[in-house]
């Protein structure tokens, strides 16, 4: 009970401080080297990034999370979860920290790593809730053309990335275009 009180102060605590600088993404995302381009690789939907300066209409950002030690080209919000928050070409724009956090998951050895990139600013919301909103609704929307949709708590975070593959699902099974923020919205409200 004092752990999860403690915990929770914590987060408040985390939540106020950073409130100031950490945005999310509205959908998909270049990320890019420099402010001229230097494609470095993907950043998702409804990531949480840091702003560390800006430049004309572009953000230069850090994303932090989690990377297979073995494969470090994809940073996640946790070991062993797939949530995805950034997929990249360039392996040298993953840093990993192990001496942050290291975690083994079935096996996996996880590392706490950041990558750091510029982005558009337009592209930038501080409102969450307004993005979970239009996963929501987009959710009622894709899925009841055909059947009704399964609620966002029948699934864990990993069940939803098999029933929405990235690539190669059944029609109208998928994360890609406008299902991205979608995506999101069901891992963030799966079954824990
Ligand atoms: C183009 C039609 C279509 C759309 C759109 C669609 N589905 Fe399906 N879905 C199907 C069919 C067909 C089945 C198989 C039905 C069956 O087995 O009875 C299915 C089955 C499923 C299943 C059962 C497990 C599985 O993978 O077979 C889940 C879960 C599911 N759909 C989730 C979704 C979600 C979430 C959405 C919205 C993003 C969605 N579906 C949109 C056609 C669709």
């Amino acid at each position: 009970m004092i752990k999860k009180l403690m915990t929770a102060a914590a987060l408040l605590a985390m939540a106020g401080a950073a409130s100031a600088a950490t945005l999310y993404t509205t959908g998909v995302l270049d990320f890019n080297k420099t402010t001229k381009g230097s494609y470095l690789g993907k950043i998702g939907a409804a990531v949480p990034v840091t702003v560390l300066k800006k430049q004309g209409n572009l953000s230069y950002v850090r994303i932090s999370g989690w990377t297979l030690a073995e494969y470090p080209s994809m940073i996640f919000a946790e070991p062993g979860v797939r949530i995805e928050y950034g997929s990249f070409d360039e392996e040298s724009a993953v840093k990993t920290n192990p001496k942050a956090g290291e975690k083994v998951v079935q096996e996996n050895k996880w590392v706490k790593a950041t990558a750091e990139g510029w982005v558009q600013s337009a592209k930038l919301t501080n409102n969450l809730n307004k993005l979970w909103q239009q996963g929501k609704s987009r959710h009622a929307e894709a899925c009841s053309m055909c059947h009704a949709a399964p609620k966002a708590d029948h699934f864990t975070a990993n069940q939803w990335a098999s029933v929405l593959p990235a690539k190669g699902g059944r029609t109208g099974h998928t994360r890609a275009g406008a299902n991205a923020v979608m995506f999101k919205y069901l891992q963030a409200h799966a079954k824990k």
